[in-house]
């Protein structure tokens, strides 16, 4: 029997010249900004903000949020942080934790102190689906019943794959609730040797994840 566990996965694609990072709700997301002249920043001001307005976060020559600078946005209290030892780089990159559904928009990154000042544009999209959870439901030397479970937000669309990648009629999928989370399971019944896929595709995130499970037939 192979469980596969979940995984967090985080990616990073261009869309026009915004930055796109897309993860999974509850994970890490570290939102990518560099200075252009690549300079120390450590006694510099950068500014993070969410949607034109939300205070994300500032650092100023050392004071930030977390070492008691005040204004940051109740959202994103506790959550964010900078890489301290990224700064002489010029990296004013953040990771934003235990990341929220509410979480996802569009971040600047500014330096409203240097000339010319041209702020950074990330997109974070929050809701990839992680890797898909294979079970086996039961099994004969003939056959063998799989279960695919995948979740995210839009839905994914699942699909159930052979090693040459054609796509197997499955049974209807089926959506379930728990825990405030929709979950999306395919069934399929398995009667040869082979290794088998599970695709998870969100289109409009343009994010797929996939889990393998070998299938050995003794009956065959
Ligand atoms: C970066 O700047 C800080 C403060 O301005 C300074 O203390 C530090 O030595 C500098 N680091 C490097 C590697 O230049
Ligand atoms: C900036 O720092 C982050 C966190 O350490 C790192 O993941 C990223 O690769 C750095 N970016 C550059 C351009 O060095
Ligand atoms: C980011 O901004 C673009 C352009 O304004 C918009 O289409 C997109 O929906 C925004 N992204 C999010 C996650 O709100
Ligand atoms: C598998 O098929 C899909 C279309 O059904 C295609 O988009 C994808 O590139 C194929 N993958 C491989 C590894 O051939
Ligand atoms: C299944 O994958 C394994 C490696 O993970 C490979 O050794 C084996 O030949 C594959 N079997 C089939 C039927 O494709
Ligand atoms: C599953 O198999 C596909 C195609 O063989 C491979 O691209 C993918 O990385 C595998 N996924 C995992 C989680 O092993």
């Amino acid at each position: 029997m192979e469980l596969l566990p979940l995984v967090c996965l985080c990616l990073l694609s261009c869309s026009g010249d915004a930055v796109r990072v897309v993860v999974e709700q509850d994970s890490d997301a570290v939102l990518p900004c560099l200075i252009s002249t690549k300079e120390n920043i450590t006694g510099k001001l950068f500014d993070w903000k969410k949607d034109g307005q939300k205070e994300v976060f500032m650092y100023d020559a050392g004071i930030h949020y977390n070492n008691g600078r005040t204004g940051q946005d109740e959202q994103f209290k506790g959550r964010v942080s900078h890489f301290q030892d990224q700064l002489k780089n010029g990296n004013a990159s953040i990771k934003i934790t235990r990341t929220k559904m509410a979480d996802s928009g569009n971040y600047s990154c500014d330096f409203p102190r240097h000339q010319p000042s041209q702020p950074f544009i990330i997109e974070l999209v929050v809701g990839a689906a992680p890797e898909p959870y294979i079970k086996i439901l039961a099994e004969t030397k003939h056959w063998r019943l799989l279960q695919c479970e995948a979740h995210g937000d839009p839905l994914p669309t699942v699909e159930w794959k052979d090693s040459d990648n054609n796509t197997l009629p499955a049974e209807k999928p089926h959506i379930s609730e728990r825990g405030g989370r929709s979950y999306v399971t395919v069934k399929i019944t398995v009667t040869k040797t082979d290794n088998y896929s599970c695709v998870a595709t969100q289109e409009t995130l343009s994010h797929q994840v996939a889990a393998n499970t070998s299938v050995l037939l003794a009956g065959e």
